[in-house]
């Protein structure tokens, strides 16, 4: 929270919580959850959706949540707007204890805290206009403030001709922009979306991620995320949390856990971002050589930690032989070059563990595949 809204919160100094030694970013993390658990009563009993979550989020960040279903991510987002009540643990927002907000605090939390939905959560009754509108006449905003931050948000979310049209007579990605400036009517501090690009088709998608970039970059909101679409993630986070049966397991900058998952979870989540092996070579692969003149097939992986790109002249120089590129790519997550290379290696003079370990001087990780004929 900014100093703006803790005046309109009108927090008392004593509720802020003690300063932590441990690390001088958690002091002045946006969004910290300490120790933080979630107990529904299920129909079958007590179901934990969340335990022991320490994270922090910072502020201008776009932050991402993945895991898969039923992992507690909306769980999590919602306990920082109270929409959930956490059984155990501690929500900080600007190192403020939300736990401790009575109704009052709590509106006023809420509105600062903007929320985008998948379904857009949109009045069917009511016009663009009126949609983006309510939510100050809620708040009791006069007409003309009303009018004037309604033209403004529209302006930016690039439906100013749209104003008098009904939810029905939008496109997704039009009644999304509806959604994302009904959010920001506040000026919230803090942006959360819950699968809000996962009804879309992957055109729309793209500008409705520029959108949230660009209200990242001009109005320096925090952007709370969970997808379950990776690309949206590797689009513009900066860092990405995993979650599985409630637990963090793995977290860090997407370019470090997007280009060498630790976890089975985060791994089969970002399956489908790697370039599987083509069906046709797969069904020629061989574990042993069938002759002298097979190919051995080496995939290399840049996982990012190096300093330059790989130099292909000096990395097939090195394995010798003839070096076919059988399928392959690099491209830049925050300025990381990630990708792999599947190479076939032929009349090489070198073994197959040689091969593998000069072409560790160039790329992060290096497999052998097989043989081919
Ligand atoms: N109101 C509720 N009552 C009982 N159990 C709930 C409730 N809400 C969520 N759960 C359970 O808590 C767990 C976490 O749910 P949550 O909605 O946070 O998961 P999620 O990661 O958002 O899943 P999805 O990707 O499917 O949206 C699940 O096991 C879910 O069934
Ligand atoms: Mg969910």
């Amino acid at each position: 929270m900014t100093a703006a809204i803790q005046r309109r919160l009108d927090i008392p100094e004593p509720q802020k919580a003690e300063q932590t030694e441990l690390h001088p970013d958690l002091n002045r993390a946006h969004v910290r959850f300490i120790g933080l658990g979630k107990t529904y009563d299920g129909k079958q009993g007590p179901v934990a959706a969340l335990q022991g979550i320490d994270l922090a989020i910072q502020h201008g960040e776009v932050f991402g949540i993945i895991g898969r279903s039923g992992a507690g991510k909306s769980s999590l987002i919602r306990t920082i707007n109270r929409l959930e009540q956490p059984t155990s643990g501690r929500v900080l927002i600007d190192q403020v204890d939300i736990g401790e907000f009575d109704e009052d605090h709590l509106v006023a939390l809420r509105r600062r805290i903007g929320m985008i939905f998948q379904h857009f959560n949109l009045m069917s009754a009511k016009t663009v206009w009126q949609n983006v509108e309510l939510p100050l006449k809620v708040a009791g905003v006069p007409k003309e403030k009303r009018e004037q931050k309604v033209r403004e948000l529209l302006e930016l979310v690039g439906l100013q001709a749209k104003h008098k049209a009904y939810p029905a007579q939008l496109s997704g990605g039009q009644k999304q922009r509806v959604g994302i400036a009904r959010a920001l009517v506040h000026d919230p501090a803090i942006l959360l979306c819950d699968e809000a690009t996962s009804a879309l088709d992957p055109e729309t998608t793209q500008s409705i991620l520029g959108l949230l970039r660009e209200i990242n970059q001009r109005l320096g909101l925090t952007i709370i995320l969970i997808t379950h679409e990776m690309a949206v993630i590797r689009e513009i986070c900066d860092r990405v949390v995993v979650l599985e049966h409630g637990r963090i397991v793995e977290q860090g900058p997407v370019w470090e856990v997007f280009g060498n998952p630790q976890h089975e979870v985060s791994k089969t989540l970002l399956a489908p971002l790697q370039h599987a092996l083509p069906p046709e070579l797969q069904s020629r692969l061989h574990p042993q050589p069938q002759s002298a003149e097979d190919a051995v097939v080496l995939r290399l992986q840049f996982t990012g930690t190096a300093q330059a790109e790989p130099d292909l002249a000096a990395l097939f120089s090195a394995l010798g032989g003839r070096v076919r590129l059988l399928q392959g790519g690099v491209e830049r997550i925050q300025g990381h070059a990630l990708g792999q290379l599947l190479l076939a290696v032929t009349g090489s003079s070198l073994g197959v563990e040689e091969l593998r370990q000069r072409a560790g001087q160039w790329a992060q990780q290096v497999e052998v595949l097989g043989y081919v004929v």
